[in-house]
């Protein structure tokens, strides 16, 4: 098997002319260091990526595991890319030797190997060309060779063609999608969304995990990423969070939008997504110590978790055992879904970009 590129825009099938895929149309998409890169506007180079660059560089001599930590002065960022329960989420997946995937947002490849090792072949996508760049080394480092990673997805397009995968992943990725866009977040998560839906075979299965807006952390007052680290952040209602940021000498718009339980599930039901399964990931879908499925005996097997594994803070903790069941679906910090997509007619034509 091997990857199944098409134009994100038209999506139709890409040629390799020399170090490039070029689209019917002329549009051309170049192949930087292997990785073919598909993003819409220029990446931002920021610090973090500089310090990437470093960490590739030094990836082949010292292996990327020693030239991760070398580069990483913080533990936990190390951890959470290389600790294996954060990909605890594939034995959610109906993944097989004949199963083709697609992750969306793969980071440094965290999820990429455990998803590589269940399936038939793996399409990893990142939107950061540096983290596209240390995922493909890894994964090589690694003898992975049922995978190929490209960057792109800033304008929430995917560049695969139609139907083509049985699985498409994206875990902690909804939240964060669309920053490159000058429109709405809410558009962008649609899209994505719908290219989902369109990238997957009739009957495919979606997973996605993402941060809950009303999630208890948030609404007992811990500072929110997403509001530049303002307490209660995304919880707050939309029209009044830009004021608050504003008010307390933080930019005005919020990195990426959370959403609730009722929003993810109309949103997904709105891409052309059918039967949805959701779970309790407790703790939380960061560092997921069990996937509980609300549709299952909950209180039982959340009476039979340890006390750390309910909550990552103490004041959460204290009141996850007290929740009737019903409630914490909508207020567990982690909204985790898997939908299958629908049959082609009942699914909404993806609308393609001239
Ligand atoms: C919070 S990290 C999660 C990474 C990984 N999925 C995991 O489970 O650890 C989100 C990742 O998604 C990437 N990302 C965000 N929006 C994206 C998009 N529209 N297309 C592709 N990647 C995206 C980010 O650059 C980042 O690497």
């Amino acid at each position: 098997m091997s990857s199944s590129y098409a134009c994100p825009r038209t999506h139709q099938p890409l040629l390799r002319q020399g170090d490039a895929l070029v689209a019917p149309d002329g549009r051309r998409y170049p192949i930087v260091d292997g990785v073919p890169r598909f993003l819409a506007y220029p990446p931002p180079d920021d610090g973090s990526a500089e310090r990437l660059r470093r960490a590739l560089a030094l990836a082949p001599r010292l292996g990327w595991r020693d030239a991760l930590a070398e580069d990483m002065s913080d533990p936990s960022a190390v951890a959470y890319v290389t600790t294996p329960q954060r990909a605890a989420y594939v034995e959610l997946l109906p993944l097989g030797p004949t199963t083709r995937v697609l992750e969306v947002g793969c980071s440094l490849g965290q999820g990429t190997l455990a998803l590589a090792r269940r399936a038939a072949f793996v399409d990893a996508l990142e939107v950061v060309p540096e983290q596209a760049a240390f995922a493909r080394e890894r994964l090589r480092q690694e003898g992975v060779s049922n995978v190929a990673v490209a960057c792109g997805g800033d304008d929430c397009r995917l560049p695969y063609a139609d139907e083509r995968f049985d699985v498409v992943v994206m875990n902690l990725v909804l939240e964060w999608c669309g920053q490159r866009e000058p429109g709405p977040f809410l558009e962008a998560q649609r899209r994505l969304l719908a290219e989902a839906a369109r990238a997957l075979r009739p009957e495919g299965v979606l997973f996605v995990a993402t941060k809950n807006r009303f999630g208890l952390p948030y609404l007992l007052g811990v500072a929110d990423e997403h509001a530049w680290q303002l307490p209660f952040g995304s919880s707050l209602p939309r029209w009044l969070l830009p004021s608050f940021l504003r008010a307390t000498g933080r930019p005005a718009q919020p990195r990426g939008r959370l959403v609730s339980f009722r929003r993810l599930s109309t949103l997904l039901h709105d891409a052309g997504f059918g039967a949805q399964r959701a779970y309790w990931a407790a703790p939380d879908a960061r560092y997921p110590a069990a996937y509980v499925p609300f549709d299952g005996d909950l209180a039982a097997r959340r009476a039979a978790l340890p006390p750390a594994a309910l909550a990552v803070r103490r004041r959460v903790r204290w009141v996850v055992p007290h929740l009737p069941a019903a409630l914490l679906k909508h207020v567990a910090p982690s909204l985790v879904v898997t939908a299958m997509r629908g049959p082609a007619a009942a699914r909404p034509a993806t609308r393609r970009a001239a």
